[in-house]
């Protein structure tokens, strides 16, 4: 076990934060460790927005999914899959004239080029999470930034070909969080499999699920549970709202200027 690994296996998700800011300069190295994680053709698919206005803070803890930790957190930071960057340039670039010379119309960003970018953001928030980790500062995904696109468009003034995929809140751990047990996981031989994907049987599902550590709901088991608190939840409604409104305009027709 070296000590990259020892963070990896130790860290778990930190939700209460000691009031020490975060100085400068670990701000600075959690954001440059995230611009090093690769990067699709080295296009650099995303922006990191440094939320540091309390009252967007504020905003953000109730179009979240009502959590006042987001609030709190010294420092949040929103990964936005981001192609209107390169769409910019090409458009800045004479790409419409260069496609119209070749017989050719310039294509608008879909749905594809949205998922590139996507794994951008994600690999490149999942290095901050690991660079904060080792300087002992914590973090918690927010998923919730997918909902109330239409709030958070008008909120963070983002444009047509950005998609806010995922926000971390850091901060320093308090000493309940520091002791807090970590989740457990899935065996892996529900998870890993070699060559092709398997379906698991009934009695691996019942077995697997004995083992799930998470928060449940009302339910009789632990598949009811989680369907009713997870995956059929208000918030997993607004969820998918919110996204298929989203892909809108990833998915539409080409603009006018490449017609
Ligand atoms: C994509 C993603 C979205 C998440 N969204 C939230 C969230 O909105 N609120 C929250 O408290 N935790 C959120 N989490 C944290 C998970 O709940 C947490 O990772 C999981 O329960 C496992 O616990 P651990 O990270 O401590 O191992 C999210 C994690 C991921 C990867």
């Amino acid at each position: 076990m070296n000590q990259t690994l020892e963070i990896i296996r130790n860290r778990k998700s930190v939700r209460v934060y000691e009031d020490t800011p975060i100085p400068e300069t670990s701000k600075e190295m959690i954001i440059q460790a995230a611009m090093r994680a690769p990067t699709a053709g080295n296009l650099m698919l995303y922006s990191i927005l440094d939320i540091t206005d309390p009252a967007i803070k504020e905003r953000l803890a109730i179009t979240c999914d009502h959590q006042p930790f987001i609030a709190k957190a010294p420092l949040v930071l929103l990964f936005l899959a981001d192609w209107q960057r390169w769409y910019d340039c090409f458009l800045a670039s004479g790409v419409p004239e260069f496609c119209r010379e070749k017989g050719t119309s310039m294509r608008a960003p879909r749905e594809g080029d949205l998922f590139l970018a996507c794994c951008d953001a994600l690999v490149a928030a999942q290095n901050a999470v690991i660079a904060a980790e080792s300087l002992g500062i914590g973090s918690c995904y927010i998923g919730d930034i997918m909902e109330n696109f239409e709030i958070h468009r008008e909120l963070l003034d983002l444009p047509e070909y950005v998609f806010p995929i995922a926000m971390l809140c850091l901060g320093y751990p308090t000493k309940g969080q520091l002791k807090r047990k970590q989740t457990a996981r899935f065996d892996r031989k529900y998870m890993v499999f070699e060559n092709n994907y398997r379906r698991l049987e009934q009695d691996e599902l019942t077995q697997m699920c004995k083992s799930f550590s998470g928060r449940t709901g009302v339910g009789q088991n632990v598949g009811q549970q989680v369907y009713m608190k997870k995956f059929s939840a208000g918030f997993s409604h607004e969820m998918n709202r919110s996204v298929k409104k989203m892909l809108e305009n990833w998915a539409g027709e080409l603009p006018q200027q490449d017609s």
